[in-house]
Protein backbone atom coordinates (compact mmCIF):
# COMPACT_ATOMS: atom_id res chain seq x y z
CA UNK A 1 0.00 0.00 0.00
CA UNK A 2 2.71 2.33 0.85
CA UNK A 3 4.52 1.96 -2.44
CA UNK A 4 1.07 2.55 -4.15
CA UNK A 5 0.62 6.19 -2.55
CA UNK A 6 2.00 8.29 -5.26
CA UNK A 7 0.54 6.13 -7.63
CA UNK A 8 -3.07 6.85 -6.21
CA UNK A 9 -2.00 11.02 -5.69
CA UNK A 10 -0.86 10.92 -9.08
CA UNK A 11 -4.49 9.63 -10.36
CA UNK A 12 -6.44 11.28 -7.93
CA UNK A 13 -7.36 14.42 -10.34
CA UNK A 14 -8.94 12.32 -12.47
CA UNK A 15 -12.12 12.12 -10.77
CA UNK A 16 -13.11 15.31 -11.22
CA UNK A 17 -12.51 15.27 -14.92
CA UNK A 18 -13.50 11.65 -15.48
CA UNK A 19 -16.65 9.59 -14.09
CA UNK A 20 -14.74 6.10 -15.27
CA UNK A 21 -14.67 2.84 -12.82
CA UNK A 22 -11.24 3.66 -11.51
CA UNK A 23 -11.91 7.25 -10.71
CA UNK A 24 -14.93 6.29 -8.71
CA UNK A 25 -13.33 3.61 -6.64
CA UNK A 26 -10.07 5.58 -6.39
CA UNK A 27 -12.55 8.26 -4.49
CA UNK A 28 -14.44 4.96 -2.66
CA UNK A 29 -11.07 4.17 -1.24
CA UNK A 30 -10.19 7.96 0.07
CA UNK A 31 -13.52 8.27 1.62
CA UNK A 32 -13.06 4.64 3.03
CA UNK A 33 -9.67 6.16 4.58
CA UNK A 34 -11.30 9.14 5.93
CA UNK A 35 -14.49 7.20 7.12
CA UNK A 36 -11.74 4.53 9.32
CA UNK A 37 -10.68 7.87 11.02
CA UNK A 38 -13.37 9.51 11.81
CA UNK A 39 -16.22 6.69 12.31
CA UNK A 40 -14.92 4.93 15.45
CA UNK A 41 -16.94 6.96 17.44
CA UNK A 42 -20.25 6.42 15.97
CA UNK A 43 -22.74 3.12 16.62
CA UNK A 44 -22.41 0.71 13.48
CA UNK A 45 -24.96 -0.38 10.98
CA UNK A 46 -24.42 -3.73 11.10
CA UNK A 47 -22.12 -6.71 13.03
CA UNK A 48 -21.01 -9.77 10.93
CA UNK A 49 -19.93 -13.51 12.41
CA UNK A 50 -19.02 -16.75 11.05
CA UNK A 51 -20.92 -19.84 11.47
CA UNK A 52 -17.74 -21.77 10.83
CA UNK A 53 -19.64 -24.43 9.86
CA UNK A 54 -19.60 -26.46 6.73
CA UNK A 55 -21.19 -24.74 4.30
CA UNK A 56 -19.16 -21.42 5.62
CA UNK A 57 -20.76 -18.27 5.67
CA UNK A 58 -21.01 -14.41 7.10
CA UNK A 59 -23.63 -13.55 9.08
CA UNK A 60 -24.71 -10.47 9.16
CA UNK A 61 -27.42 -8.66 11.10
CA UNK A 62 -28.50 -4.69 11.45
CA UNK A 63 -28.57 -2.91 14.17
CA UNK A 64 -30.80 -0.42 14.61
CA UNK A 65 -30.70 3.48 15.90
CA UNK A 66 -31.52 2.04 19.55
CA UNK A 67 -28.40 -0.32 19.00
CA UNK A 68 -30.67 -3.65 18.56
CA UNK A 69 -30.24 -6.61 16.35
CA UNK A 70 -32.50 -7.57 13.50
CA UNK A 71 -32.15 -10.25 10.62
CA UNK A 72 -29.77 -8.92 7.69
CA UNK A 73 -27.70 -11.16 5.52
CA UNK A 74 -26.05 -15.28 5.27
CA UNK A 75 -23.27 -14.70 2.51
CA UNK A 76 -21.27 -18.25 2.05
CA UNK A 77 -17.25 -17.45 2.17
CA UNK A 78 -17.35 -20.63 -0.41
CA UNK A 79 -15.32 -22.74 1.94
CA UNK A 80 -15.61 -24.94 4.83
CA UNK A 81 -15.34 -24.39 8.41
CA UNK A 82 -14.16 -26.98 10.69
CA UNK A 83 -13.24 -27.38 14.88
CA UNK A 84 -10.43 -28.16 17.16
CA UNK A 85 -10.58 -31.48 19.17
CA UNK A 86 -10.37 -32.29 23.14
CA UNK A 87 -8.20 -34.59 24.57
CA UNK A 88 -10.53 -37.39 23.37
CA UNK A 89 -10.34 -36.36 20.03
CA UNK A 90 -13.95 -35.28 20.14
CA UNK A 91 -14.54 -32.05 18.35
CA UNK A 92 -15.26 -28.77 20.25
CA UNK A 93 -17.53 -26.04 20.44
CA UNK A 94 -18.38 -22.88 21.19
CA UNK A 95 -14.82 -21.90 20.52
CA UNK A 96 -14.00 -24.76 18.53
CA UNK A 97 -11.16 -22.27 17.01
CA UNK A 98 -9.63 -21.69 20.28
CA UNK A 99 -9.24 -17.84 18.98
CA UNK A 100 -9.89 -14.30 19.01
CA UNK A 101 -10.23 -12.80 14.89
CA UNK A 102 -11.44 -15.35 12.86
CA UNK A 103 -13.06 -12.43 10.64
CA UNK A 104 -11.62 -8.82 10.41
CA UNK A 105 -13.01 -5.90 9.15
CA UNK A 106 -11.56 -2.33 7.90
CA UNK A 107 -13.30 -0.11 6.40
CA UNK A 108 -15.00 -1.63 3.53
CA UNK A 109 -12.71 -4.74 3.74
CA UNK A 110 -13.73 -7.78 5.68
CA UNK A 111 -12.01 -11.28 5.70
CA UNK A 112 -13.31 -14.60 6.93
CA UNK A 113 -10.93 -17.89 8.05
CA UNK A 114 -12.27 -21.02 6.34
CA UNK A 115 -10.51 -23.61 9.12
CA UNK A 116 -11.64 -26.80 7.05
CA UNK A 117 -10.73 -25.38 3.64
CA UNK A 118 -7.42 -23.76 4.68
CA UNK A 119 -8.35 -20.80 2.86
CA UNK A 120 -9.20 -16.84 3.56
CA UNK A 121 -12.14 -15.33 1.62
CA UNK A 122 -12.01 -11.19 0.74
CA UNK A 123 -15.51 -9.37 0.76
CA UNK A 124 -16.09 -5.85 0.20
CA UNK A 125 -19.15 -4.32 2.15
CA UNK A 126 -21.11 -2.47 -0.07
CA UNK A 127 -21.19 1.42 1.33
CA UNK A 128 -24.91 1.78 0.92
CA UNK A 129 -26.14 -1.59 2.49
CA UNK A 130 -24.06 -2.99 4.90
CA UNK A 131 -25.43 -6.28 4.62
CA UNK A 132 -24.53 -6.45 1.44
CA UNK A 133 -21.04 -8.16 1.24
CA UNK A 134 -19.58 -9.39 -2.32
CA UNK A 135 -16.72 -11.81 -2.50
CA UNK A 136 -13.39 -10.45 -4.18
CA UNK A 137 -11.48 -13.00 -6.55
CA UNK A 138 -11.34 -16.26 -4.94
CA UNK A 139 -10.63 -17.90 -1.82
CA UNK A 140 -6.83 -17.88 -1.16
CA UNK A 141 -4.44 -20.46 0.50
CA UNK A 142 -3.65 -19.60 4.26
CA UNK A 143 -0.67 -21.40 3.26
CA UNK A 144 -0.81 -23.80 6.72
CA UNK A 145 -3.51 -25.88 8.13
CA UNK A 146 -7.27 -24.88 9.67
CA UNK A 147 -6.56 -21.00 9.78
CA UNK A 148 -7.96 -19.41 12.69
CA UNK A 149 -7.50 -16.02 13.00
CA UNK A 150 -6.68 -12.93 10.97
CA UNK A 151 -6.15 -9.00 10.84
CA UNK A 152 -5.78 -6.15 8.63
CA UNK A 153 -3.83 -2.95 8.60
CA UNK A 154 -5.52 0.06 7.09
CA UNK A 155 -2.44 1.74 6.69
CA UNK A 156 -0.20 -0.73 4.87
CA UNK A 157 -3.14 -2.43 3.08
CA UNK A 158 -2.06 -5.44 4.06
CA UNK A 159 -4.04 -9.17 6.03
CA UNK A 160 -2.48 -11.68 7.71
CA UNK A 161 -3.65 -15.06 8.64
CA UNK A 162 -2.62 -17.66 11.80
CA UNK A 163 -3.15 -21.39 10.96
CA UNK A 164 -2.98 -23.41 13.93
CA UNK A 165 -2.91 -27.13 12.53
CA UNK A 166 -0.31 -29.42 11.36
CA UNK A 167 1.22 -25.97 9.06
CA UNK A 168 1.11 -23.92 12.20
CA UNK A 169 1.81 -20.53 11.67
CA UNK A 170 1.33 -17.02 10.02
CA UNK A 171 1.19 -15.57 6.69
CA UNK A 172 0.55 -12.11 5.15
CA UNK A 173 -1.21 -10.60 1.42
CA UNK A 174 -2.00 -7.59 -0.11
CA UNK A 175 -5.26 -6.56 -0.49
CA UNK A 176 -5.97 -5.60 -3.71
CA UNK A 177 -9.26 -4.21 -4.72
CA UNK A 178 -8.81 -1.95 -7.91
CA UNK A 179 -7.73 -4.48 -10.88
CA UNK A 180 -5.11 -1.85 -12.19
CA UNK A 181 -3.60 -1.67 -8.77
CA UNK A 182 -2.72 -5.43 -9.28
CA UNK A 183 0.76 -5.06 -11.26
CA UNK A 184 1.95 -3.51 -7.98
CA UNK A 185 1.03 -5.89 -6.03
CA UNK A 186 3.17 -7.91 -7.91
CA UNK A 187 5.86 -5.76 -7.72
CA UNK A 188 6.04 -6.19 -3.87
CA UNK A 189 5.88 -9.55 -4.04
CA UNK A 190 8.34 -10.13 -6.20
CA UNK A 191 10.87 -7.55 -4.29
CA UNK A 192 10.35 -9.50 -1.24
CA UNK A 193 10.82 -12.74 -2.98
CA UNK A 194 14.21 -10.78 -5.05
CA UNK A 195 12.88 -12.52 -8.25
CA UNK A 196 11.54 -11.06 -11.28
CA UNK A 197 7.75 -11.03 -11.89
CA UNK A 198 8.32 -13.55 -15.12
CA UNK A 199 10.05 -16.56 -12.19
CA UNK A 200 6.76 -15.96 -9.85
CA UNK A 201 4.46 -19.06 -9.49
CA UNK A 202 1.69 -19.26 -11.55
CA UNK A 203 -0.88 -17.98 -9.66
CA UNK A 204 0.85 -14.58 -9.14
CA UNK A 205 1.11 -13.93 -12.82
CA UNK A 206 -0.37 -10.99 -13.98
CA UNK A 207 -3.91 -11.44 -15.80
CA UNK A 208 -6.26 -8.63 -15.78
CA UNK A 209 -9.28 -10.82 -17.25
CA UNK A 210 -9.21 -13.27 -13.97
CA UNK A 211 -9.19 -12.74 -10.36
CA UNK A 212 -6.92 -9.52 -10.73
CA UNK A 213 -8.59 -8.32 -7.35
CA UNK A 214 -8.33 -9.84 -4.19
CA UNK A 215 -5.91 -11.16 -1.49
CA UNK A 216 -2.03 -11.30 -3.15
CA UNK A 217 0.62 -13.42 -1.47
CA UNK A 218 3.59 -11.73 0.67
CA UNK A 219 4.99 -14.69 1.56
CA UNK A 220 6.27 -17.63 -0.35
CA UNK A 221 6.20 -19.69 2.78
CA UNK A 222 4.46 -19.96 5.90
CA UNK A 223 5.96 -18.38 9.24
CA UNK A 224 6.16 -21.38 11.13
CA UNK A 225 5.37 -21.99 14.70
CA UNK A 226 6.62 -24.98 16.55
CA UNK A 227 3.29 -25.95 17.54
CA UNK A 228 3.45 -30.31 16.59
CA UNK A 229 -0.23 -29.86 16.03
CA UNK A 230 -2.33 -31.89 14.09
CA UNK A 231 -4.88 -31.14 12.00
CA UNK A 232 -7.41 -30.36 13.41
CA UNK A 233 -6.01 -29.75 16.40
CA UNK A 234 -5.76 -30.23 19.76
CA UNK A 235 -6.60 -27.54 21.87
CA UNK A 236 -7.01 -25.14 23.83
CA UNK A 237 -3.99 -25.55 25.10
CA UNK A 238 -0.44 -25.67 22.57
CA UNK A 239 -2.48 -23.27 19.93
CA UNK A 240 -2.25 -20.19 18.16
CA UNK A 241 -4.69 -17.72 19.96
CA UNK A 242 -4.66 -14.45 17.96
CA UNK A 243 -2.59 -12.74 14.72
CA UNK A 244 -3.03 -8.66 15.24
CA UNK A 245 -1.41 -5.69 13.87
CA UNK A 246 -0.66 -3.29 16.67
CA UNK A 247 -2.02 0.09 16.65
CA UNK A 248 0.16 1.98 14.45
CA UNK A 249 0.68 -0.86 11.95
CA UNK A 250 4.65 -1.18 13.29
CA UNK A 251 4.45 -4.94 14.23
CA UNK A 252 2.72 -8.00 13.96
CA UNK A 253 1.28 -9.90 16.98
CA UNK A 254 0.56 -13.06 17.60
CA UNK A 255 -0.59 -14.75 20.88
CA UNK A 256 0.39 -18.69 21.30
CA UNK A 257 -0.92 -20.48 24.16
CA UNK A 258 1.57 -22.91 25.97
CA UNK A 259 0.99 -26.25 27.27
CA UNK A 260 1.05 -26.92 31.16
CA UNK A 261 0.73 -30.54 31.14
CA UNK A 262 3.99 -30.84 29.34
CA UNK A 263 5.56 -27.80 30.80
CA UNK A 264 5.19 -26.08 27.02
CA UNK A 265 5.53 -21.96 27.50
CA UNK A 266 3.26 -19.89 25.38
CA UNK A 267 4.52 -16.64 23.74
CA UNK A 268 3.67 -13.51 22.45
CA UNK A 269 5.51 -13.29 18.88
CA UNK A 270 6.59 -10.21 17.50
CA UNK A 271 7.52 -9.41 13.95
CA UNK A 272 8.83 -5.91 12.99
CA UNK A 273 7.12 -4.29 9.69
CA UNK A 274 10.11 -2.98 7.56
CA UNK A 275 9.72 -0.77 4.38
CA UNK A 276 6.52 -1.74 4.20
CA UNK A 277 5.97 -4.92 4.69
CA UNK A 278 5.89 -7.32 7.90
CA UNK A 279 9.86 -8.36 7.93
CA UNK A 280 10.86 -12.37 7.43
CA UNK A 281 13.41 -11.41 10.22
CA UNK A 282 13.61 -10.00 13.92
CA UNK A 283 11.40 -11.76 15.61
CA UNK A 284 11.31 -11.67 19.06
CA UNK A 285 9.02 -14.30 21.08
CA UNK A 286 8.46 -12.98 24.61
CA UNK A 287 6.92 -14.91 27.85
CA UNK A 288 5.49 -12.29 29.49
CA UNK A 289 5.55 -13.19 33.42
CA UNK A 290 2.68 -15.06 35.18
CA UNK A 291 1.20 -16.03 31.84
CA UNK A 292 0.89 -19.36 30.57
CA UNK A 293 -2.36 -19.43 27.79
CA UNK A 294 -2.10 -16.13 26.00
CA UNK A 295 -5.70 -15.76 24.39
CA UNK A 296 -7.05 -12.57 23.22
CA UNK A 297 -6.09 -8.65 23.04
CA UNK A 298 -7.40 -5.13 23.43
CA UNK A 299 -4.75 -3.12 22.19
CA UNK A 300 -4.90 0.29 24.45
CA UNK A 301 -4.78 2.84 22.37
CA UNK A 302 -1.88 5.64 22.75
CA UNK A 303 0.13 3.35 24.44
CA UNK A 304 2.24 0.74 23.56
CA UNK A 305 0.25 -1.69 26.01
CA UNK A 306 -1.68 -4.44 25.26
CA UNK A 307 -4.38 -6.48 27.24
CA UNK A 308 -4.25 -9.94 26.93
CA UNK A 309 -6.50 -12.49 28.15
CA UNK A 310 -5.48 -15.50 29.97
CA UNK A 311 -7.96 -18.09 30.93
CA UNK A 312 -5.48 -19.79 33.76
CA UNK A 313 -6.19 -16.57 35.57
CA UNK A 314 -7.87 -13.75 34.42
CA UNK A 315 -5.96 -11.40 32.06
CA UNK A 316 -2.61 -9.15 32.06
CA UNK A 317 -1.33 -5.84 30.99
CA UNK A 318 1.68 -6.29 28.86
CA UNK A 319 3.82 -3.55 27.41
CA UNK A 320 7.10 -3.60 25.14
CA UNK A 321 10.44 -2.15 25.90
CA UNK A 322 11.91 1.21 24.16
CA UNK A 323 14.92 -1.09 22.51
CA UNK A 324 14.86 -1.96 18.87
CA UNK A 325 14.25 -5.69 20.08
CA UNK A 326 10.32 -5.90 20.78
CA UNK A 327 9.92 -7.60 23.93
CA UNK A 328 6.61 -7.43 25.99
CA UNK A 329 6.84 -7.85 29.90
CA UNK A 330 3.90 -8.59 32.11
CA UNK A 331 3.30 -4.80 33.87
CA UNK A 332 0.41 -6.18 35.31
CA UNK A 333 -1.51 -9.29 36.05
CA UNK A 334 -5.12 -9.06 37.30
CA UNK A 335 -6.75 -12.54 39.16
CA UNK A 336 -10.59 -12.42 37.66
CA UNK A 337 -12.08 -13.78 41.11
CA UNK A 338 -13.87 -17.07 39.65
CA UNK A 339 -13.27 -16.88 36.23
CA UNK A 340 -13.55 -20.03 34.17
CA UNK A 341 -12.21 -19.14 30.76
CA UNK A 342 -11.42 -15.80 29.80
CA UNK A 343 -10.45 -15.32 26.69
CA UNK A 344 -11.91 -12.47 24.51
CA UNK A 345 -11.39 -8.62 24.80
CA UNK A 346 -12.28 -5.36 23.18
CA UNK A 347 -11.34 -2.10 23.97
CA UNK A 348 -14.41 0.64 24.38
CA UNK A 349 -13.15 4.01 22.69
CA UNK A 350 -16.04 5.81 24.87
CA UNK A 351 -15.33 4.15 28.50
CA UNK A 352 -11.57 3.73 28.55
CA UNK A 353 -11.42 0.60 29.40
CA UNK A 354 -11.37 -3.28 28.23
CA UNK A 355 -14.23 -6.02 28.37
CA UNK A 356 -13.69 -9.45 28.93
CA UNK A 357 -16.18 -12.06 28.33
CA UNK A 358 -15.82 -16.07 29.67
CA UNK A 359 -16.36 -18.55 27.37
CA UNK A 360 -17.90 -20.70 31.02
CA UNK A 361 -19.47 -17.67 32.76
CA UNK A 362 -21.92 -15.70 31.44
CA UNK A 363 -20.82 -12.36 32.26
CA UNK A 364 -19.27 -9.67 30.98
CA UNK A 365 -16.24 -8.37 33.09
CA UNK A 366 -14.93 -4.44 33.00
CA UNK A 367 -11.31 -3.86 33.37
CA UNK A 368 -9.64 -0.32 33.86
CA UNK A 369 -6.88 -0.16 30.90
CA UNK A 370 -4.62 1.92 33.24
CA UNK A 371 -4.27 -0.45 35.98
CA UNK A 372 -5.70 -3.55 34.87
CA UNK A 373 -7.84 -3.68 38.16
CA UNK A 374 -11.47 -5.35 38.03
CA UNK A 375 -14.07 -2.19 36.93
CA UNK A 376 -17.50 -3.93 36.91
CA UNK A 377 -18.82 -7.51 36.36
CA UNK A 378 -21.81 -7.78 35.27
CA UNK A 379 -23.71 -10.99 35.72
CA UNK A 380 -26.39 -11.87 32.60
CA UNK A 381 -29.61 -13.69 33.48
CA UNK A 382 -30.16 -14.31 29.87
CA UNK A 383 -30.27 -17.98 30.53
CA UNK A 384 -26.73 -18.27 28.21
CA UNK A 385 -24.54 -20.64 29.26
CA UNK A 386 -21.54 -18.05 28.72
CA UNK A 387 -19.75 -15.75 26.41
CA UNK A 388 -16.95 -16.02 23.27
CA UNK A 389 -16.01 -13.04 20.72
CA UNK A 390 -16.57 -9.85 21.54
CA UNK A 391 -16.52 -6.40 19.41
CA UNK A 392 -17.09 -3.51 20.56
CA UNK A 393 -18.21 0.23 18.70
CA UNK A 394 -19.28 3.77 19.24
CA UNK A 395 -21.40 2.86 22.52
CA UNK A 396 -22.44 -0.77 21.82
CA UNK A 397 -20.43 -4.04 22.92
CA UNK A 398 -21.34 -7.49 20.59
CA UNK A 399 -20.75 -10.89 22.37
CA UNK A 400 -21.56 -13.85 20.78
CA UNK A 401 -23.32 -16.15 23.59
CA UNK A 402 -24.06 -19.37 23.40
CA UNK A 403 -27.68 -21.27 24.52
CA UNK A 404 -28.96 -24.75 24.24
CA UNK A 405 -30.52 -23.95 20.63
CA UNK A 406 -27.44 -22.34 19.56
CA UNK A 407 -25.78 -19.15 19.22
CA UNK A 408 -26.77 -15.78 20.22
CA UNK A 409 -25.68 -12.18 20.14
CA UNK A 410 -25.47 -10.23 22.99
CA UNK A 411 -25.75 -6.21 22.89
CA UNK A 412 -24.30 -4.12 25.79
CA UNK A 413 -24.79 -0.64 25.58
CA UNK A 414 -22.44 1.54 27.27
CA UNK A 415 -23.43 5.13 26.99
CA UNK A 416 -24.05 5.61 30.20
CA UNK A 417 -19.90 5.33 30.62
CA UNK A 418 -17.31 3.56 32.58
CA UNK A 419 -19.08 0.86 35.33
CA UNK A 420 -22.28 1.46 33.86
CA UNK A 421 -22.80 -1.02 31.12
CA UNK A 422 -26.52 -2.28 30.39
CA UNK A 423 -27.85 -5.80 28.47
CA UNK A 424 -30.25 -4.36 26.13
CA UNK A 425 -30.80 -7.88 23.88
CA UNK A 426 -29.99 -11.61 23.42
CA UNK A 427 -30.71 -11.97 20.06
CA UNK A 428 -31.07 -15.37 18.71
CA UNK A 429 -29.12 -16.50 15.69
CA UNK A 430 -32.00 -18.68 13.81
CA UNK A 431 -29.78 -21.64 12.30
CA UNK A 432 -26.81 -20.79 13.48
CA UNK A 433 -24.85 -23.58 16.23
CA UNK A 434 -22.62 -23.26 18.74
CA UNK A 435 -19.96 -23.59 15.95
CA UNK A 436 -19.94 -19.35 15.27
CA UNK A 437 -17.10 -17.59 16.03
CA UNK A 438 -16.24 -14.03 15.30
CA UNK A 439 -17.99 -10.89 15.53
CA UNK A 440 -17.03 -7.54 13.79
CA UNK A 441 -19.03 -4.26 13.76
CA UNK A 442 -19.14 -1.70 11.10
C1 LIG B 1 -24.91 -22.41 1.96
O1 LIG B 1 -25.47 -21.31 2.65
C2 LIG B 1 -26.07 -20.34 1.79
C3 LIG B 1 -26.52 -19.18 2.65
O2 LIG B 1 -27.41 -19.59 3.66
C4 LIG B 1 -27.22 -20.98 1.01
O3 LIG B 1 -27.75 -20.01 0.14
C5 LIG B 1 -26.70 -22.17 0.24
O4 LIG B 1 -27.76 -22.83 -0.38
C6 LIG B 1 -25.96 -23.15 1.16
N1 LIG B 1 -25.33 -24.19 0.34
C7 LIG B 1 -25.38 -25.47 0.69
C8 LIG B 1 -24.65 -26.41 -0.23
O5 LIG B 1 -25.98 -25.88 1.67
C1 LIG C 1 7.03 -29.50 34.63
O1 LIG C 1 7.77 -28.68 35.52
C2 LIG C 1 7.58 -29.01 36.88
C3 LIG C 1 8.32 -27.98 37.74
O2 LIG C 1 9.60 -27.75 37.24
C4 LIG C 1 8.05 -30.46 37.13
O3 LIG C 1 7.81 -30.81 38.47
C5 LIG C 1 7.25 -31.39 36.21
O4 LIG C 1 7.75 -32.71 36.34
C6 LIG C 1 7.38 -30.95 34.75
N1 LIG C 1 6.48 -31.76 33.94
C7 LIG C 1 6.84 -32.28 32.76
C8 LIG C 1 5.78 -33.07 32.04
O5 LIG C 1 7.94 -32.12 32.26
Amino acid sequence: MVQLLPFLASLAFLHYTTASPLASSLDDRTLELANSMLAHQANPKAIHLLTNDANNSVVTLKVGTDGTLSEGSVTPTGGMGLTGMNAKGMLLSPDGLFSQGSIAISGRNLIAVNSGSNTITLFSISSSDPTKLTMVGNPVSSMGDFPMSVTISAKLGQACVANSGARAGIACFEIVTNPFLWPFALISYSKRIFQPPSLLPKKHSANPSKSSTGLAPLDIALRSFPLKQTTPPTGPANTISEVLFNSDSTALLTTVKGDPATNNTGFLSSYPVVDGCVSEEGETRSNPKGTTLLFGTALIPGSSSLLVTDPSFGAALISSSASAKAMFSTAVATKITGQKATCWAAYVENTGTVFVTDGGLNRLVELDSSTGAVVKVLDSTNGNGGMTDIFAKGNLVFALGFGKAGARVVVFDVSAGKGAAKEIQNFMLKGVGTTAQGIVAC
